[in-house]
């Protein structure tokens, strides 16, 4: 049935598939009764599990980057996911990199984006997340806008985080997108020490004020050299932050020389990006040494993947490509079997 669903969305040029499929899951979303729906969905219930310290009604994720807005949550939701991470969002709308900038590379199953925060602001978002019926785990993944220098960007990420402290059940901090230029600074040396100082101090006021505590991951890059995953992992565990997303998309064109669309500019996700980021996961648990859990992310396109980057560390397992690729039916084989 995906393939047929498939064949269409692929006719189309990447983005404008993805809005269509945006409209298609927040009307399906809109469906009065989610039981009945998951019914005739035929979407399995999962394992669940305690990450975070949050229990996930099963460890399986959708990543950042496919619901920007929180648009689409209870459509989402309608697939099985366990947790649903929106966002990246920004404190203010911005347009994000001029189009066409997303990519298939189909020969591989893989995708370049250089989309650049294209998102309507943080107030739009909690908007819809306080809308949202879902009842599964709800991550919000923040960024600072483009227009905001590296150097203020701290500023960003605490008005993001202020704002969507009460509504979400854990936060994200994207220091890791390749589209923002000199985003990636932030995932190094003092830069990074004096961001995460800067958010755990504010995490504890807003515990106080909420009373709740709202954990908080850190999205990372897979293009990080032996030491400069060591300085991270380093810097996270000084900082106790809960939590660490493992990968993002990555600038690297090793695996896919020679195919068509290849030579686009920005972040590749998918089945190229497999190997890479299970790679990371397994050094960077090494260094953690299971004392912060690890969401695994990147080219999750199987049940095989998923268990691979659980072997290699993970604890819960995000995708988004593969979904692209194999449809609906990869999130029911992966809810159902991965533990
Ligand atoms: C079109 C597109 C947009 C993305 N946007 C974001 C984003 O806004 N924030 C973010 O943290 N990651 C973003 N990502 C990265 C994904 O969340 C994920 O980490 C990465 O694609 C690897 O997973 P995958 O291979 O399953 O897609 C985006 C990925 C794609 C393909």
């Amino acid at each position: 049935m995906y393939s047929i669903i498939r064949k269409a969305l692929f006719s189309l040029e990447p983005e404008t598939a993805h809005n269509l499929t945006i409209q298609l899951l927040k009307t399906a979303g809109k469906f009065p009764c989610h039981s009945v729906l998951n019914k005739l969905l035929h979407v399995p219930q999962g394992s669940p599990k305690k990450v975070m310290g949050i229990q996930f009604p099963n460890p399986i994720g959708l990543a950042a980057g496919a619901d920007k807005n929180g648009d689409a949550i209870d459509g989402f939701a309608t697939l099985g996911f366990g947790f649903i991470e929106v966002g990246t969002v920004t404190p203010l709308a911005q347009e994000g990199n001029p189009k066409p900038r997303q990519f298939r590379l189909t020969e591989v199953d893989g995708i370049i984006n250089r989309n650049g925060f294209n998102n309507y602001g943080i107030d739009y978002l909690i908007e819809n997340v306080k809308k949202a019926k879902f009842q599964g785990v709800l991550g919000i993944n923040i960024g600072k806008n483009t227009k905001t220098s590296v150097e203020q960007g701290k500023a960003d990420y605490l008005f993001c985080l202020n704002k969507a402290y009460a509504y979400a059940d854990y936060i994200a901090i994207n220091i890791s997108s390749p589209n923002s230029p000199g985003l990636r600074q932030l995932q190094y040396g003092d830069a990074l020490d004096d961001l995460l100082q800067g958010i755990k101090e504010r995490q504890k006021i807003l515990a106080d004020q909420h009373n709740k505590y709202v954990p908080i991951a850190v999205k990372i890059a897979p293009d990080l050299t032996e030491a400069e995953l060591v300085q991270i992992a380093d810097t996270l565990q000084r900082h106790k932050m809960d939590g660490v997303i493992a990968t993002n998309t990555t600038i690297s064109r090793e695996t896919v020389q020679g195919i068509a669309n290849a030579e686009q500019t920005g972040g590749l996700s998918g089945k190229p990006l497999q190997q890479k980021s299970t790679q990371i996961i397994a050094r960077l648990h090494q260094e953690l040494k299971g004392q912060i859990p690890i969401i695994g992310s990147g080219g999750v396109d199987s049940v095989q993947a998923a268990q691979e980057k659980l072997h290699a560390g993970a604890e819960l397992i995000q995708l988004y490509s593969g979904m692209i690729y194999h449809g609906p039916q990869l999130i029911k084989q992966l809810v159902e079997q991965i533990k």
